[in-house]
């Protein structure tokens, strides 16, 4: 029988997901030891690494059988993907945020972010319109730098928004990683992947 394929989100993910692998009983030496390789195969899997956006686009394409993503990622692109279900790990939170003292623009209130999606949603269901700049990554810059009034990200620790001078504006909502599945694999893999689901499906994990 044939191993599952795990598509891996680079980063800060990664780390806590061999974490909680280890601490599952998998075999988590070939990832720990993967230096520049991108995929690596375990006694249990065979893994890849890959952006976050990638790795939903890898399940949905069905390269790979199964993801571990941030939600942020499912939430601005809705990949057509079965959200398997949440790991105790990633937690964060998306908020408004911005300089403590700024005014309130005198129109539309112009927003710096990553999520443009998330973004828009968040401000229409409170009736609100907003002008929406796109940016790739440090967002903090667009307030301090004029680009924009305020930002909508993602807030861990809080450290980034501190140490620059920054502020939680509104808090939106909560968010972890996913386990996330490809739709067909589910349905044709059910044997190979059970087992590997079932050792996340621990009382901790599923709320
Ligand atoms: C993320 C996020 C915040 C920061 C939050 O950025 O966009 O900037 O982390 O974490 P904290 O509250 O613990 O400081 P990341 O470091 O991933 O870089 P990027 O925004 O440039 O992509
Ligand atoms: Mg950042």
């Amino acid at each position: 029988m044939t191993k599952p394929i795990v598509a891996l989100t680079k980063g800060r993910v990664e780390k806590q997901f061999i974490h909680f692998l280890d601490d599952r009983g998998f075999d988590v030496a070939p990832l720990l030891d993967k230096g520049r390789k991108l995929q690596v195969e375990t006694e249990q899997f065979f893994a890849f690494f890959a952006k976050g956006i990638d790795v939903a686009t890898y399940v949905e394409h069905g390269i790979a059988d199964l993801g571990i993503v941030g939600e942020d990622i499912l939430l601005e692109v809705q990949p057509d993907v079965f959200d398997l279900l949440p790991l105790p790990f990633g937690q964060c939170r998306f908020a408004v945020a911005g300089e403590p003292d700024s005014n309130k623009p005198l129109g539309k209130q112009k927003i710096a972010t990553k999520y443009p999606n998330i973004t828009t949603n968040y401000f229409r269901k409170q009736g609100k319109s907003v002008d929406i700049v796109k940016l790739e990554g440090s967002v903090e810059l667009a307030p301090l730098l004029g680009l924009a009034d305020d930002i909508v990200d993602i807030v861990e620790t809080g450290n980034t928004l501190k140490e620059n001078g920054l502020v939680v504006k509104e808090e939106m909502f909560s968010i972890s990683a996913r386990c996330i599945a490809n739709r067909n694999s589910l349905k044709l893999k059910k044997a190979i992947l059970y087992p590997f689901i079932e050792a996340f499906r621990l009382e901790e994990v599923v709320k």
